[in-house]
């Protein structure tokens, strides 16, 4: 699924001052491809990857997510359906063990046991953990593992457009290389539209793309 930016803006509106974090940004990204942002602490890349994810509206210009502005998309469903987003601290459930992290957007859907337990099998796979994960919870793996838990829970929700805030910011770089290789061949394999913030240049190297963000915009 494609992603327009189209003369994006965003300003946090406090007592005393207003912030303009993100600023008269626009661009199309494409499926199918891997894209990088990157910008200094404050450059306003977590705010525009919220507008992109729906979790608030741009203040002026449009998000275009499907053919379809995010303003005019009903905020569960393009969650539900659309777009997924990853977080540095992996955001698992930890009362839940890995195989139930994986189903719980399935269940949400209502997919069958039978068919949501073959398919949580196949994307853990695809993350390359094993069977003997499944009953595991999520604070005795590592944080690599728990992040390919976290990617696997987004496959099973079958997102098109993936969206990773430092993913691999508590990573070291043996697991950085391989989370960012699992999230290209979503792109690569799979079709998906996949943006990373990162601080990371390794990381933007892998990157098919990148866009550097100052003060709010492009440069
Ligand atoms: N809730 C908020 N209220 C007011 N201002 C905010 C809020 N969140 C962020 N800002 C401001 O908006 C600007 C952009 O912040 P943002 O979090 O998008 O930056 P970032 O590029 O993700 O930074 P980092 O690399 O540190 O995560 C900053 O000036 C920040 O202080
Ligand atoms: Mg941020």
């Amino acid at each position: 699924m494609s992603i327009s930016l189209k003369n994006v803006s965003y300003s946090y509106k406090g007592k005393y001052q207003t912030v303009r974090a993100v600023d008269g940004v626009s661009y199309d990204f494409e499926p199918g491809k891997c894209y990088a942002i990157v910008g200094k602490s404050g450059s306003g890349k977590t705010t525009l990857l919220s507008l992109m994810a729906g979790l608030d509206l741009p203040t002026e210009g449009e998000i275009i997510i499907g053919g379809k502005s995010t303003k005019d998309w009903n905020r569960n469903r393009l969650r539900r359906d659309a777009v997924s987003v990853i977080y540095q601290n992996y955001n698992l459930f930890p009362l839940l063990t890995v195989q139930e992290n994986i189903m719980y957007p399935l269940d949400l859907k209502k997919m069958p046991k039978k068919d949501a337990t073959a398919l949580a099998h196949e994307v853990r796979e695809r993350v390359e953990l094993s069977a003997t994960y499944d009953k595991r919870l999520p604070s005795h793996l590592s944080g690599g593992e728990q992040q390919r838990v976290a990617i696997a829970r987004t496959l099973a929700q079958g997102c098109k457009i993936i969206l990773a805030d430092e993913p691999t910011g508590n990573l070291d770089s043996t697991n950085t290389r391989n989370i960012v290789d699992i999230l290209c061949s979503l792109a690569h394999d799979d079709g998906c539209t996949v943006i990373i913030v990162t601080h990371d240049p390794s990381v933007a190297e892998q990157a098919d793309t990148v866009l550097q963000m100052k003060d709010g915009a492009w440069i």
